[in-house]
């Protein structure tokens, strides 16, 4: 047994699964640089034998991706594992994840196959797949509400075939941690060679406790590999959060006795990352990135924390990537101190075009924003396609009407294809008005299935970042957009949720 645990960020397959979180490849590559500038060990690019869209996001994560394992998904059978093996091929380190349900509703139900039939495609998939690569992880799915003495069978053979991690997932999020953590332990102590893998935890999050049953299988039960998403992103309730279980490890290390190879000063904007692009709102109270996580409002706290910071902190704010809420830039500052505070805040542009354009984005918040918070850095690098280029749509300006008792029109202009158009129109409100303007010129037909705002820098003289999720022929794409004016912002995400729509990227198709 090894004292490191191996964090597996699943973000981007069984977080990605949540409905409306499904990402472009390039938005997977973003997050994926960012989780390996996170430090994580394993990636879990995705299931490529599932679309050809998750087959390319998966393969370009696997060409970039330098220090981490990049891993994709694969039901048990040769087609998949053979596609997985296929879009792994240019990784430094490869792993395949191949998995059947073991546990009796499943494997009747859903997969009709007995008991027999289920151990030996097990079986059968595991050789298959070390032959491919050497790196083979298994998990029974819904491995929890499996029969134990057959989920011993199954595992013992697995690993005579080769897996070398054995992972056992709560899908349902049914598990109790202290149940949870036996059950971990007592298939390691009954299946005689389970010495041979490492054992993993992978729990979702329906009753609340996927950190603290994933703690517990690494605590009582012996798991040297936890899965988890940033946020705890995930279908229905998610999954175990990363930044939970991380800090937990990180700052209760007299317990856990355990390493983490994780760079703990950039979780705060992975988690800003995938909240912006899945749209998928991180609350205030959440623990570790929620905007109150360190905010200490009562006198008594702020007095104490003054005085010794640890009489009510027992993490520190900069250690997962916190700055104070101060003012970095103004109006007078310049390229070089702007480009030093990206590389500050470990926001990576991949040109120089890149950073004039942002920079030229800043100069123009600056004009109308007297004080320029990292979070208004955050946000404004994180508009996708920063230079516009080969966008079909681009923003250029709007004007609106709204009084009380009348009704409220937006006339917007913005490009399609290069060429700037003009539309105007009335809505409910301000930016129903401006949608509607977009919508009469481009007919996209679209369903708006999420509009959201949020205040970047918590006040009203802050930028508002809006979140738009449009849906269209099954594809659902998320559009984000950052202005002082939340009009203004509004239109921008909804120009950007088109230019998805419009864009020929396969969209990556959510897994049942
Ligand atoms: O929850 C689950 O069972 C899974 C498996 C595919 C590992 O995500
Ligand atoms: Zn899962």
């Amino acid at each position: 047994m090894t004292d490191k645990l191996i964090i597996f960020d699943t973000t981007l397959r069984d977080g990605e699964q949540s409905p409306g979180a499904s990402m472009t490849r390039d938005e997977k590559l973003r997050i994926a640089r960012q989780l390996e500038r996170l430090r994580v060990d394993v990636i879990e690019a995705g299931f490529a034998a599932s679309s050809n869209g998750d087959f390319e996001a998966v393969q370009l994560i696997a060409n970039t991706i330098k220090d981490a394992t990049v891993c994709s998904l694969s039901r048990a059978n040769d087609r998949d594992i053979s596609r997985a093996a296929e879009a792994l091929k240019g990784a430094n380190r490869a792993r395949i994840h191949t998995f059947i349900a073991t546990s009796p509703l499943h494997m009747e139900k859903k997969l009709r196959m007995t008991p027999d039939q289920v151990f030996e495609q097990a079986k059968q998939a595991v050789r298959f797949a070390r032959n491919l690569v050497d790196d083979i992880e298994f998990s029974p799915e819904d491995g929890y509400r499996s029969d134990v003495d057959f989920l011993c069978r199954v595992l013992e053979a697995v690993i005579k075939e080769g897996a070398t991690t054995i992972n056992v997932p709560d899908t349902v999020g049914y598990a109790i941690p202290e149940l949870y953590g036996n059950f971990i332990k007592t298939l390691r102590e009954r299946i005689p060679n389970s010495d041979k893998a490492i054992w993993s935890v992978h729990c979702h999050n329906d009753l609340g406790m996927a950190v603290a049953n994933s703690l517990a299988g690494v605590k009582i039960g012996g798991a040297r590999q936890v899965e988890c998403t940033i946020n705890g992103l995930g279908e229905r309730a998610g999954n175990c959060s990363l930044e939970e279980v991380v800090m937990a490890v990180k700052t209760r290390r007299d317990y856990f006795g355990l390493d983490l190879g994780i760079d703990t000063r950039h979780i705060l904007a992975a988690s800003r990352m995938v909240s912006q692009t899945t749209g998928f709102v991180v609350q205030p109270n959440k623990a570790v990135v929620g905007a109150n996580a360190f905010a200490h409002a009562s006198g008594i706290h702020q007095d104490g924390v003054l005085k010794a910071r640890d009489t009510y902190e027992i993490m520190r704010a900069e250690d997962v990537g916190w700055t104070a809420n101060k003012i970095v830039l103004g109006k007078l500052s310049g390229r070089n101190a702007f480009k030093q505070r990206l590389q500050e805040l470990g926001v990576q542009l991949d040109s120089e075009s890149e950073i004039n354009a942002a920079f030229t984005r800043f100069k123009e918040l600056a004009d109308r924003k007297s004080e320029i918070f990292d979070e208004d850095i955050l946000a404004l690098v994180s508009e996708e396609n920063l230079t516009n280029e080969k966008e079909q749509y681009g923003f250029v300006s709007l004007s609106q009407h709204s009084e009380t008792g009348e009704r409220p029109e937006a006339t917007i202009v913005f490009t399609v294809d290069g060429k700037e158009v003009r539309s105007a129109s009335e809505g409910n409100g301000p930016v129903d008005a401006s949608m509607k303007a977009i919508e009469s010129h481009v007919k996209s037909g679209a369903e708006m299935v999420l509009y959201s705002v949020n205040a970047i820098s918590g006040s009203t003289e802050s930028q508002g970042e809006v979140t738009v999720r449009l849906q269209n022929s099954g594809r659902v794409v998320n559009g984000v957009g950052a202005d002082p004016d939340i009009v203004v912002a509004s239109a921008k995400a909804y120009l950007s949720a088109l230019n998805k729509l419009q864009s020929k990227a396969d969209r990556v198709a959510a897994q049942g």
